[in-house]
């Protein structure tokens, strides 16, 4: 059971791979996807919502920390060449989900990042707050893991921390770009590494500067 006052928010968040270290440290998250099932699934502390983050609202409690990973693949750099051939409107539908996460994040004024890979929205609004690859924070695993490279970008605010690297050599290289394209191969693609998350929980869980205001 939660025993925590606060919650964790964590949008476009198919995995939980994100929140589980807060959900063991006994914070109720939720997890919204279109991916889940219809409505509410509760497992242990992750209760995992199936809608569409432009209609969900959040429960009435205090947000502890939220975080959001739109999807990017018509934002993306490195799908820019494609952009003439989906015209503007997946481009406007891309950036829609990217200012839902922006709206619901400086909403709960609680501290946030928001994930995309290397994307148009640096030229559309403002530069990343950070960039980071996986094997950056592989050493906060045991033992060691996430040993590859995706250059990843975080747009953070109300108080963010971001975790100090704990490197370790990407001997897998780009592993992503190997992957057999699969229908799972997108998903795989963009599971959050479980080094950042541990990463990110442990520079961030004590942090008290969450807005009292
Ligand atoms: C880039 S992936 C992020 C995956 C995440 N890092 C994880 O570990 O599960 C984007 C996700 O957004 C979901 N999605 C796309 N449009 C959505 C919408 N309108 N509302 C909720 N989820 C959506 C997709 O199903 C996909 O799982």
């Amino acid at each position: 059971m939660s025993r925590r006052a606060e919650i964790v928010i964590s949008l476009f968040d198919r995995t939980g791979n994100m929140v589980a270290p807060w959900a063991a440290a006994g914070y109720h998250c939720y997890c919204v996807d279109l991916q889940h099932p219809v409505g509410e699934t509760r497992h242990g502390n992750i209760t995992f919502v199936g809608a569409d983050v432009r209609e969900w609202l959040p429960p009435f409690a205090a947000v502890k920390i939220l975080f959001a990973f739109p999807p990017c693949t018509d934002v993306a750099a490195s799908g820019a060449r494609w952009f003439r051939d989906k015209g503007i409107g997946s481009l406007i539908r891309a950036l829609q989900l990217f200012e839902a996460s922006v709206r619901l994040a400086e909403w709960t004024r609680a501290p946030y990042l928001i994930e995309n890979p290397v994307s148009t929205v640096a030229t559309y609004w403002r530069k990343p707050d950070h960039i980071f690859d996986p094997c950056d924070f592989g050493g906060y695993l045991m033992p060691a893991g996430d040993a590859y490279t995706k250059r990843t970008c975080l747009w953070t605010g109300n108080g963010f921390v971001m975790p100090p690297p704990k490197r370790i050599a990407p001997t897998e290289g780009s592993r992503m770009h190997r992957l057999a394209p699969t229908t799972e191969r997108a998903n795989l693609r963009s599971a959050t590494p479980k080094g950042f998350a541990q990463a990110v929980f442990e520079a961030n869980h004590h942090n008290e500067l969450a807005f009292s205001a």
